[in-house]
């Protein structure tokens, strides 16, 4: 059976403490998009992780990391990543695809420039224009960096066709030979991930598809132009691995059981007061990649319902459940209406601020669940609030995360 995990909103649902959680159960763990934009925090005997591109499931020692052909890869980084936790005595398993393409310098560097005059707020790694590159098909990927020749011919194109940018930023020699090095330090992991993953189908191995970022940020169903510049959306593992679209058995979306964004962009539940920071400060909502502080704001089932019929979900987790254990109230947004009328998530909403969310109200439970090990043991206006989840989006919840601890997980 293989497994995606995709995250529902805005990303920062708390998917690695899931993915680590049930990687137990696959033999591979798989990151199919984004790059080192994405912050996927875990905690194990209290030692915090936190995986930009490695996937979560590494922690494991007999599973296989596979970092597919959808993702960018900045090789600086992966190392550093590396030498991480084997600096804690992991040494990770681990394919990468020669299909990779690479974040170059002058794509932080184009992040900036493209930054000061069009504001996403993004996380500045290159990844939107590692990804130009790649649709512009002049990316360059790991298995160019086989042929030198063929390396240093893509390098002065690229530098040659981004001069009106980059004026006398950059040095040929001096990325060429960074590059040359770092590639020698990775060569040993990588592999064609594509035929990996398609014989680990056929001789039935588990998988696990760790999707990065949330379904609100995908490039196509998005709250474009402020999302990322990878499909997040369950789609995106097809065409992130070469796996067919048929071979994903289990869908399963994560949502946390309030809302919380990084970066600019739409955001019709924030919560500009009192409550949104005390959700920062319970949550501990900094960003794991960048360390900014994230917005926040209630629950927005309408996008989350959106979310769940773009995925394809078919069964939910609910992650940080306990932050909202002192609050005497909770409201989750159930509706929007435009000039008076309901309306539906769309992608192409141009003015946001038309939007009013209409929300449903429920008395909080004002104890603390961190250590309930059972749903019936959880505080029935708990248990009202997560049904309500299940009702409005229909489709069950299949865990319950009550803190950031593995044996802090109620199964349902
Ligand atoms: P980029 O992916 O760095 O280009 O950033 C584009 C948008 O996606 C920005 O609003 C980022 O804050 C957001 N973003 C990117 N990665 C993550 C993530 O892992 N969690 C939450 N937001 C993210």
């Amino acid at each position: 059976m293989n497994l995606a995990i995709i995250g529902l909103q805005w990303g920062d649902e708390g998917k690695g403490k899931i993915v680590d959680l049930l990687a137990k159960d696959y033999n591979y763990i798989v990151r199919y998009q984004g790059g080192n934009n994405a912050g996927h925090t875990v905690d194990v005997d209290g030692f915090e992780f936190v995986f930009h591109l490695l996937p979560s499931g590494v922690l494991h020692p007999k599973k296989i990391g596979v970092i597919s052909d959808g993702v960018v890869i900045n090789p600086k980084e992966l190392l550093k990543e590396m030498a991480l936790l084997e600096e804690k005595g992991i040494t990770p398993n681990l394919y990468i695809s020669l299909g990779c393409h690479l974040i170059m310098p002058y794509h932080i560097f184009i992040d900036g420039v493209i930054e000061k005059n069009q504001k996403i707020g993004t996380t500045m790694r290159g990844i939107g224009p590692a990804y130009i590159d790649r649709v512009g098909r002049c990316g360059i990927r790991m298995a160019d960096l086989l042929d030198e020749k063929l390396f240093v011919e893509k390098l002065e194109l690229n530098l040659l066709q981004k001069e009106y940018i980059l004026k006398e930023e950059f040095k040929q020699e001096e990325i060429r030979s960074e590059y040359l090095s770092l590639f020698e330090r990775i060569k040993p992991y990588l592999v064609d991930t594509r035929a990996v993953l398609n014989k680990a189908i056929a001789d039935s191995e588990p998988i696990l598809f760790e999707g990065a970022q949330g379904t609100l940020l995908d490039i196509g169903f998005g709250t474009y132009p402020y999302v990322t510049s990878s499909h997040t959306t369950v789609g995106g593992i097809s065409v992130g691995t070469g796996i067919p679209a048929n071979r994903i058995s289990e869908i399963m979306g994560v949502i946390k059981a309030y809302t919380t964004r990084v970066g600019e962009g739409p955001f019709p539940t924030e919560l500009k007061e009192d409550t949104g920071e005390n959700l920062r400060m319970k949550g501990r909502e900094y960003g794991a990649t960048t360390g900014r502080p994230r917005r926040c704001g209630w629950l927005d089932l309408v996008a989350a319902r959106y979310a769940t019929e773009v995925n394809g979900v078919n069964s939910l987790v609910i992650t940080k459940l306990d932050v909202l254990s002192d609050l005497p109230k909770i409201k989750v947004c159930t509706e929007y209406r435009m000039n008076g009328k309901p309306c539906e998530f769309q992608p192409w909403i141009s003015d946001w601020s038309e939007i009013e969310p209409v929300y449903i109200e429920f008395p909080g439970w004002c104890r603390d669940i961190g250590n309930i090990k059972e749903y019936s043991e959880l505080p029935m206006e708990a248990r009202d609030y997560l049904e309500a989840i299940e009702g409005v989006l229909g489709v069950k919840i299949s865990l319950v995360s009550v803190g950031a601890r593995r044996d802090q997980t109620i199964k349902l």
